[in-house]
């Protein structure tokens, strides 16, 4: 069973999935899916309300950055790295494996 499809999702719109327990933020750039922890690292902030460019994703809180590929953080405040998720695209099928 897929979490989402593909042509649902909008590049640069991340979307909140809740899945085992976990709120991940999924987002869609291009062909690429990419999953991440959706609580900022920093504070108590929800990611998939933030604003995506490229692969950055920038919390709306206080305005940290962090790598949708890699979970790093680009930008202060944040400092501890977000936990990323494999996704897997079939298809039209969008995967969270969690
Ligand atoms: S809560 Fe995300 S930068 Fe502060």
């Amino acid at each position: 069973m897929s979490d989402f499809k593909l042509d649902q999702l909008e590049t640069g719109v991340p979307v909140r999935l809740e899945k085992a327990g976990k709120s991940i933020c999924v987002t869609r750039v291009g062909d690429l899916v990419f999953a991440i922890d959706d609580t900022c690292t920093h504070a108590e902030a929800s990611l998939s309300e933030g604003d995506v460019s490229g692969f950055k994703i920038e919390c709306w809180l206080h305005g940290a950055e962090f790598d949708l590929r890699t979970g790093e953080v680009i930008t202060l405040p944040a400092t501890i790295a977000l936990a990323t998720y494999p996704v897997r695209v079939d298809a039209n099928s969008v995967t969270v494996e969690i």
